[in-house]
């Protein structure tokens, strides 16, 4: 197949270009500036921006389209919203998918986008997965937790969120995440691609452990203690910090704190994957440290 991945210099489009090129498949990973050095052997590569509304000439000969194009939850500014990024680019990668041939279409959507949550990162997800659904592509959706791994996000997020010995969190970080190793998780998405059976379907998946966000900042922390923070004094600070784009919590992060990231129906099962053989955070983090 020949397979166009949109978003492949990411945390999950590296490992996705490996997985796939390594199934044999021909793999062009596309984002705004792509650096082929950093990209596994054999993965072409080629600029695209799908805030731009014309994405046929880069969508044009492949198979299947994977959009992981991402904006950091917590980064919004005039000229990159979550509504632009997320919501018009997979609107624009989808009717040039439509326009060109495309068979397959998979989406990476977030665990969570259908419970309600109004943040602006929540509402542009929900709306591009209607996006999809409503396409005459084959599609498959994955609703991931939070993903760790090298060159992801989200435990330097953490790291440099918390301090080392005392970290305050809001209400303790009693709301739940179920974080899932990008190796583990990319391996599935090719899955999706590949087998007719995941058509038009949508799979929630989550890692082996349910940890709560005090429990998930210790274990990257490798210690310290958590100091709870009245969720109403956290409720007025993020509205106080809210317009200061160099503070990575706002009114949105806040919104986004009283909900579990966890699954109601871990698709691990629709792909023969036993959650015992996943790496748990813990886990990684000591391989991690052990690799420094
Ligand atoms: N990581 C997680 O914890 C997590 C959890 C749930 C869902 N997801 C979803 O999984 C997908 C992949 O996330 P990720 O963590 O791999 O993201 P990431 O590491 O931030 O990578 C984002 C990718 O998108 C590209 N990109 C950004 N803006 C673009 C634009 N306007 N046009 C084209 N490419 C653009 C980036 O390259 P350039 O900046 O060079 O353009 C990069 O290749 C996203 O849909 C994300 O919402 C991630």
């Amino acid at each position: 197949m020949n397979v166009l991945v949109a978003g492949g210099t990411g945390c999950l489009g590296r490992s996705l270009c490996r997985v796939l090129a390594d199934r044999g498949h021909e793999v062009t990973a596309a984002s705004r500036s792509p650096d082929a050095s950093e990209l596994p052997d054999g993965v072409a590569t080629t600029v695209l921006d799908v805030t731009e509304s014309d994405l046929t000439a880069a969508v044009a000969g492949h198979d299947a389209v994977v959009n992981l194009v991402a904006l950091p939850s917590h980064v919004e500014s005039r000229d990159r919203s979550h509504e632009s990024v997320h919501y018009d680019g997979t609107r624009h990668l989808v009717s040039a998918s439509e326009e060109t041939g495309v068979e397959r279409f998979v989406q990476l959507s977030g665990l969570g986008v259908d419970d309600g949550v109004q943040t602006a990162y929540f509402r542009a997800k929900r709306r591009a997965e209607r996006v999809v659904r409503r396409s005459s592509l084959e599609w498959v959706i994955y609703r991931p937790s939070v993903v760790f791994g090298d060159g992801c996000a989200f435990t330097p997020f953490v790291e440099r969120m918390s301090p080392p010995l005392v970290t305050p969190l809001p209400g303790g970080g009693r709301m739940h995440l179920q974080p899932i190793w990008v190796e583990d998780l990319t391996p599935m998405i090719a899955d999706g691609l590949e087998t007719d059976r995941h058509a038009e379907r949508c799979y929630e998946i989550g890692g082996p452990e349910r940890l709560t966000l005090a429990e998930t900042v210790t274990t990257i922390r490798g210690g310290g203690i958590v100091v709870p923070i009245p969720l109403l004094l956290a409720g007025i600070v993020a509205r106080v910090v809210d317009p200061l784009p160099q503070i990575p919590f706002g009114r949105d992060q806040y919104r986004a704190l009283h909900l579990d990231n966890t699954t109601t129906d871990d698709a691990l099962d629709a792909f023969g994957v036993d959650p015992a053989s996943l790496r748990t955070l813990s886990a990684w983090i000591e391989t991690a440290r052990g690799d420094r």
